[in-house]
């Protein structure tokens, strides 16, 4: 090889020596810069979370030092009509504060679904006053909504007796004005939407039962995580919630893969209102930002429209196949509806773990319990009245026998839910046949949900 042939060699290697070694630094400098970066930002992510765990922890906190045990007073802050009939209306309810000092404080966190209990001093009404509502927006630090309808009283339809006015929902609406007083209880109860699962979730609310689900559909909503349907029956009254149904509206327009709301109504006949319904009238959801006023009842509970009585089969139309196997259902109706959403969804194949049903009333749960055979034979001792009875399972519950032999236990939901009627249990067992929202005290019971469970029980009343 001559020498200016090894001289270029020697340059080519060393030349490719050379670009090796300034590749090898530009990879390493590279890494090691993406590697700092990575640092950088892991640090950050964590200090991130970290700040955000603190911030949590203190709100949670402060929540927590803002909770309270029996009543407290709030006061109404705001009031919107959600009906054109007035029977229905939102109120929102804040910490009752003196003068206008301070700082808001922070209501603690509650389950979407849940309700409050309501305390009102009632003129003209002997004692306190206390019924449960269900929170009908989603968690706001300073702010809880209820929404209530009017009880309006009238003849019942099927005894024909006439009966007055409901009195708590009626003051509400006339003497519950903006500053009016009221108390709360904390949010309780066991009908809730779980935010931390992923599965599909439907919700079918009937008249003012909607109120928890408009809760759970807006909590939902605003996580966008889940795939949710809203169906409300609304009956005859198409303007229903048309304040609380508003912002839900927005949320489903903004996020149309996972959010529908079909809000349902029935009228007289197929040519009083409008054009037909479409076949499908769920194929129209995505053009209307996938919120759909029909004029097809789901008619649960008896109430027929002109294409008869409809129940889930029609809601089942509109929900994707593998709903029946991997949706949780969420029913909030009267009682006839709530039996028939029963019998629909377990004729579809739907697990009952996948059911939750809410009751706002002796009749509701009757619809959705199983009925006991045989409760066994007890005698019963009401101690204060000195009444002694023979357990008659006829009688339902421990509440029900007191009724039949004129022993009177005040009682408000007769469901295990408002604690009214909690009675001290001196001896004996008792064993409950709906397990009871209510937090019983050690050694008393609920009467309205509970039966004689050994054969000597003595209750004071
Ligand atoms: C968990 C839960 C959540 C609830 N959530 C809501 C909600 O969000 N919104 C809502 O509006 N309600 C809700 N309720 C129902 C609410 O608690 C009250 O029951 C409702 O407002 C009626 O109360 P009232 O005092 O007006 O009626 P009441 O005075 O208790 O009367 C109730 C009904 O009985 C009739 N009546 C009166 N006297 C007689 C008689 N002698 N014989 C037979 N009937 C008679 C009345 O006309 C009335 O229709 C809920 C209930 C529960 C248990
Ligand atoms: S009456 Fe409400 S818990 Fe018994």
């Amino acid at each position: 090889m001559s020498g200016v042939a090894e001289h270029s060699l020697t340059l080519a290697f060393g030349g490719e020596a050379l670009l090796g070694s300034v590749a090898v630094f530009f990879a390493v400098a590279r890494y090691s810069w993406r590697s700092v970066r990575h640092v950088k930002a892991e640090r950050a992510r964590r200090q991130g979370l970290y700040e955000r765990q603190l911030a949590e922890v203190a709100e949670r906190e402060q929540e927590a030092a803002c909770s309270w045990s029996g009543y407290r007073k709030f006061q109404i802050v705001g009031r919107e009509a959600e009906d054109d009939r007035g029977a229905m209306v939102s109120l929102y309810l804040t910490p009752f504060r003196h003068g206008e000092e301070g700082q808001p404080e922070r209501l603690p966190r509650f389950r979407p679904g849940q309700y409050v209990q309501i305390r009102a001093d009632i003129p003209g009404q002997a004692n306190l006053l206390t019924r449960c509502y269900s929170i009908s927006q989603a968690y706001a630090p300073d702010t809880y909504r209820i929404t209530v309808a009017r009880a309006p009283g009238g003849a019942d339809p099927v005894t024909g007796e006439r009966h007055p006015p409901g009195v708590v929902s009626n003051f509400l609406f006339e003497g519950g004005r903006v500053r009016s007083v009221l108390e709360l209880t904390v949010p309780q109860g066991d009908f809730w939407v779980d935010m931390s699962r992923s599965e599909p979730v439907v919700l079918v609310g009937w008249g003012i039962h909607t109120a928890p689900l408009l809760c759970m559909f807006e909590a939902l909503a605003r996580e966008g995580r889940r795939e949710v349907w809203l169906f409300v029956e609304v009956g005859s009254e198409p303007g229903m919630f048309r304040h609380a149904l508003a912002p839900l509206k927005e949320l489903a327009q903004a996020n149309r893969d996972q959010l529908n709301i079909v809000i349902s109504s029935f009228f007289g006949s197929a040519s009083e209102e409008g054009p037909p319904l479409p076949q499908d009238p769920f194929s129209e959801l995505g053009d209307h930002g996938n919120t759909l006023q029909v004029r097809q009842s789901f008619a649960m509970g008896g109430v027929s429209n002109r294409e008869g009585r409809q129940g889930f089969t029609w809601i089942k139309r509109a929900l994707p196949a593998h709903y029946k196997a991997t949706a949780s259902f969420y029913v909030s109706a009267p009682a006839l509806a709530l039996r028939e959403a029963k019998h629909d969804l377990e004729a579809w194949g739907v697990p009952e773990e996948s059911v939750h049903f809410e009751v706002f009333d002796r009749a509701s749960l009757d619809a959705i319990s199983e009925v006991e055979e045989d409760t066994g034979s007890s005698q019963v001792s009401f101690e204060t009245s000195g009444v002694e009875a023979a357990w008659d399972p006829s009688a339902r519950t421990l509440l029900g026998l007191a009724a039949d032999h004129k022993v009177r236990i005040p009682s408000t939901c007769k469901i295990g839910k408002c604690g009214e009627c909690e009675v001290a249990l001196s001896s004996g067992k008792v064993r409950y046949v709906n397990e009871p929202d209510w937090k019983v005290k050690p050694g008393h019971c609920l009467p309205c949900v509970c039966v004689p469970a050994s054969s000597n029980v003595v209750v004071r009343a």
